[in-house]
């Protein structure tokens, strides 16, 4: 084996890029740590901890070959040659920047960690998403106190999306390597370049300075919400003069400056990072004093919970203006298809306020129930949960499509219209069903900007 890479971090990144590193470069042992050890052991077993099509296969393809998964985090580090960083950084819930500034704790403890078990030269490679500039401080608490070890800082970060993230990271769009223009620097940029280009073509792996590289994955993610949210503000505007959002979306995606992609209308973005990286941005900028900046970014997500709410008031009004007692069955609770990740998903927001209404909901998902079931744990007694679509619609007076499952398009809807109470109501918060049909099926269904279709 020629070198060691570590990864700090075991969760929905950690995991599936190591694997695809293991699996395009078997010279190279791939070493994934984690603090949790039940993450650690699932990793090791049939029942992987997260859900992602394609990865399994990954896994296993290289599983105790050149891919090892462990807790023992300061034998990693010491045995180590290259350190990915993969520890999560959500949003500050305490304190100065509570709600907006990322929390660097585990960061700055996985730091600290490095520097005590480092025997040799390392470089560390930031995969987690950052604020700009945080390169910087590790690079400060990494050479701190007594300097025998050299550590070399990249930013790498990541942008696979869940749902797929296998092919994203077996065929990424771009890879982006930020590294200093240092003797030291250039070698450690050209040591990443080498791994990725295992597999992918150079013209794909783009190198750039730390604090553009920091600063692009923030702008990604900024630029995909923003059209997102684009599209939401209209469909309110289509609800109201009878224009068709999907209609206006197909018409601006086809302007090759536009282009196609994200422009569908929905109940609004989730998702770990969307809200969190846009926040961080509004924090810094707020930091350097641009106010006008820091506004106009946190409007996106803003109008991401004002779709929301929207939605919500959406299915009060239509059903008579109250929900109490009426049993709602939520159709999805992940934040979007083909993952099973629940954060920031907008069934949540949705479910809470349905909650407070006093309806009564069943949540239905194929991968996400158990996620589901942690973040309604304060709603015992108001919620129940049941894999079987079939099931959950049973009797009640209205479905919530919440997450665009492809299985949910295959579902037999004359059986379930003949199970539920009457007046039956569809509100789909994805727009992906076909609502002419459950229309004539007897459904009163309601898109997102779109005009209603209902029998009343
Ligand atoms: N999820 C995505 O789609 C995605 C995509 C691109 C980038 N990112 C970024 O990647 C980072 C990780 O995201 P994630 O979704 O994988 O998070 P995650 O919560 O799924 O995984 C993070 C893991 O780090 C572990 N951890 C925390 N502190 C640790 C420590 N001191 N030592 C060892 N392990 C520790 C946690 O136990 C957890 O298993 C975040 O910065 C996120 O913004 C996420």
């Amino acid at each position: 084996m020629s070198k060691t890479i570590l990864c700090i971090g075991a969760g929905y990144v950690g995991g599936p890029t190591m694997a695809m590193i293991a699996r395009k470069c078997p010279g190279y042992r791939v070493h994934v740590v984690d603090i949790d050890a039940d993450r650690i052991r699932a990793w090791q077993s049939d029942q992987l901890p997260i859900y992602e099509p394609g990865l399994h296969e990954v896994v296993k393809s290289c599983l105790n070959r050149n891919l090892f998964f462990s807790t023992d985090i300061a034998r990693g580090i010491e045995e180590a040659d290259i350190i990915f960083v993969s520890v999560n950084t959500p949003t500050k819930t305490f304190g100065q920047g509570a709600g907006m500034a990322a929390d660097l704790q585990y960061w700055e403890k996985t730091a600290r960690q490095i520097k005590q078990h480092s025997r040799s030269d390392k470089i560390v490679v930031e995969k987690s998403t950052l604020p700009v500039r945080t390169a910087e401080a590790m690079e400060r608490i990494l050479h701190s106190g007594e300097r025998t070890v050299h550590f070399e800082v990249l930013s790498n970060p990541e942008f696979l999306a869940e749902g797929t993230a296998i092919k994203d990271l077996e065929n990424p769009d771009r890879v982006l390597i930020g590294g200093h223009s240092t003797d030291s620097g250039r070698r450690a940029v050209a040591e990443l370049v080498s791994i990725y280009a295992h597999w992918i073509s150079r013209e794909r792996i783009l190198t750039t300075n730390v604090w553009s590289s920091e600063l692009s994955k923030l702008a990604a993610n900024a630029f995909l919400a923003q059209r997102i949210s684009s599209i939401n503000s209209l469909s309110a505007l289509c609800e109201r003069t009878e224009a068709d959002v999907t209609e206006v979306a197909r018409a601006i995606g086809m302007d090759s400056r536009i282009g196609p992609k994200f422009l569908n209308a929905s109940v609004g973005f989730g998702g770990s990072c969307f809200k969190k990286d846009i926040l961080n941005l509004v924090y810094l900028c707020r930091h350097y004093g641009l106010t006008e900046v820091a506004d106009y970014w946190e409007q996106v997500v803003r109008m991401n919970e004002y779709q929301e709410d929207r939605f919500v008031r959406q299915m009060i009004a239509s059903m008579f203006n109250t929900v109490a007692g009426k049993r709602i069955a939520v159709f999805g609770f992940a934040f979007k298809a083909d993952t099973g990740d629940t954060r920031e998903s907008p069934a949540i927001r949705v479910c809470r306020s349905l909650i407070e209404e006093r309806a009564s909901l069943v949540v239905t998902d194929p991968e996400a129930l158990d996620n589901a079931r942690r973040d309604l744990a304060d709603c015992a007694g108001k919620v129940t949960f049941d894999k079987d679509p079939y099931r959950a619609a049973e009797g009640a007076h209205a479905i919530a499509v919440m997450t665009d499952w492809s299985e949910y398009k295959k579902l037999d809807f004359q059986k379930i219209y003949d199970s539920m109470s009457k007046p039956a109501f569809l509100f789909d918060g994805r727009n992906c069903l076909d609502h002419q049909r459950l229309f004539q099926t007897g459904f009163n269904v309601y898109p997102i900007g779109r005009k209603p279709l209902s029998h009343l």
